[in-house]
């Protein structure tokens, strides 16, 4: 499959986990792919893993999604060193999970920062070159915590926010050839999801009616549908790929 030749990619957080799926999923695919992360050595060994499986073009940059010069200058690096940008994936995020009373200040800061203002810094910095195109596909992480998700009222209140930020550039885009949507995943198998104790992610698995975790490529094949030609008349949505959990509870 070569459906993404000649489109630009932009990727946050893609130096692991999902991002690195996703990374990985988009240059097989034939994209150039721009990755971002704030672990320079982590970023550096997935351009390297990605350069020694795929025949494309990579470019990676050192960006904290929290500031939004950096992610300004990214962006507009990405468009005049790349030509275009095509598609951006608001993938960085953060866990600090705690009881609502035991959420500092800093925990709730970090969390809303990277996983929601982030999102917010790299779609306003992508908007005005895709609007110039005429052409652009955002796709950013939420979560299957957005429905809210005992001991995360910080994540939740990030991830909730993508919904409502994605619904509403899906509005503002949508003259202008830009689709939003969100992906919202269940549980799968990436470094995030292995700072999970064990009692409490047994459990978790338990209530996931396909009865296993996902992997990094379930994401990235949506990812790859979302943010595809193909996917053009499909805006504002949030896709649920996670086993099957978010339906709700199943008597058995
Ligand atoms: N893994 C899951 O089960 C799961 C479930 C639901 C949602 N998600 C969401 O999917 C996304 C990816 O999750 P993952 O499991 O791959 O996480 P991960 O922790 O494995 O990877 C996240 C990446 O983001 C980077 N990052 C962190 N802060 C950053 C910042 N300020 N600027 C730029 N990069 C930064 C990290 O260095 C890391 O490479 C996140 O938004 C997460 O909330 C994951």
């Amino acid at each position: 499959m070569n459906r993404y030749h000649g489109r630009v990619v932009a990727i946050t957080g893609a130096a692991q986990g999902l991002g690195l799926a996703m990374a990985t999923r988009f240059a097989a695919e034939g994209a150039t792919v721009a990755l971002a992360d704030v672990n320079e050595q982590a970023l550096a060994n997935a351009a390297r893993t990605i350069a020694d499986a795929h025949d494309v073009k990579l470019r990676t940059d050192v960006v904290d999604v929290t500031d939004s010069a950096q992610v300004n200058a990214w962006i507009a690096g990405v468009t005049t060193g790349l030509g275009r940008l095509d598609v951006l994936v608001n993938n960085a995020g953060i866990i600090r999970d705690n009881r609502v009373e035991d959420i500092t200040d800093d925990d709730w800061h970090a969390v809303i920062d990277v996983s929601l203002t982030g999102g917010f810094h790299c779609a306003r910095a992508a908007f005005g070159p895709m609007k110039h195109q005429g052409y652009g596909r955002i796709v950013s992480f939420s979560s299957m915590s957005w429905r809210g998700n005992f001991g995360q009222t910080n994540y939740v209140a990030a991830k909730a926010g993508i919904v409502g930020m994605t619904r509403t550039l899906a509005l503002e885009g949508a003259r202008h050839g830009i689709t939003a949507n969100a992906i919202a995943p269940g549980l799968i198998e990436t470094p995030m999801l292995a700072s999970m104790n064990g009692p409490a992610r047994d459990k978790l698995t338990n209530k996931i009616p396909m009865r296993h975790t996902g992997r990094p490529e379930d994401i990235a094949e949506a990812a790859a549908f979302l943010a595809s030609e193909a996917a053009g008349y499909i805006t504002g949505i949030v896709l649920d790929v996670d086993g099957g959990i978010s339906i709700g509870s199943s008597i058995r």
